[in-house]
């Protein structure tokens, strides 16, 4: 069997990359999205470049078009809140903008989503979805050491670290709140209602966020 090999080192990419990576997706797991280039810090198959999203073996302005990075943003701590230790462990949220700001070429964006903390609260108080739910949306999965929530980001923290980084052109893009039919939700929990309900339920508490490198 044809085994894929998994990058590791700045030398490796730019021998397999050698005109740079249009479309990077970071932390994409087991949930790879087409089209892009797979960094995980855990090695699988699924993985193109296997890499802490902290410190990517890529040079400057090397990705042209797009970041991705879906789930994972979540997974590292606040710059301030956190402990020295904390910050060296795992690293925070604005160290991870500051290295996709980085890597990406100007004109290039980076895209995010990411559980919106002002949205589950909300919720807790006041709506139908499971506890169970929004408990695991708030502490993550907790499959492995990797799949543990740090900071539930606000769209205020959205605005201000995209902005403090250099980032313009910022835009709250959730699809669901954008087309405003959040308003037809059952507030089902996701795992209760029909499709349809399950993908506007969990996505309406999402923060789908972007920002374009000048
Ligand atoms: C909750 S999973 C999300 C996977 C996929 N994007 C999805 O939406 O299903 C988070 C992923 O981020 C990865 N991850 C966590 N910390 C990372 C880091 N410092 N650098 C790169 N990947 C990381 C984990 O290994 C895991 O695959």
């Amino acid at each position: 069997m044809n085994k894929k090999k998994t990058l590791s080192t700045k030398k490796q990419v730019i021998l397999a990359y050698p005109n740079g990576i249009d479309k990077l997706e970071i932390g994409s797991g087991e949930n790879p999205e087409t089209g892009y280039v797979h960094v995980d810090i855990q090695a699988s198959d699924k993985v193109d470049i296997l890499a802490d999203a902290r410190k990517l073996p890529l040079p400057d302005n090397f990705v042209k078009k797009e970041i991705r990075a879906v789930h994972i943003m979540e997974h590292f701590c606040h710059p301030e809140f956190s402990s020295a230790q904390m910050r060296k462990d795992i690293g925070t949220t604005v160290e991870v903008l500051e290295e996709m700001y980085r890597v990406l070429a100007p004109g290039g964006k980076f895209f995010m989503v990411t559980p919106d903390f002002e949205k589950i609260t909300k919720s807790a108080a006041g709506h139908k979805v499971s506890f169970d739910r929004l408990q695991q949306w708030s502490v993550g999965g907790h499959l492995n050491m990797f799949d543990v929530h740090h900071w539930l980001w606000t769209h205020a923290d959205a605005n201000k670290w995209f902005t403090e980084i250099g980032f313009v052109s910022l835009a709250d893009c959730n699809p669901i709140r954008k087309k405003q039919i959040i308003w037809d939700l059952n507030w089902q929990d996701p795992h209760e209602g029909d499709n349809s309900t399950w993908f506007k339920t969990e996505w309406y508490h999402w923060l789908f966020f972007e920002g374009i490198k000048p």
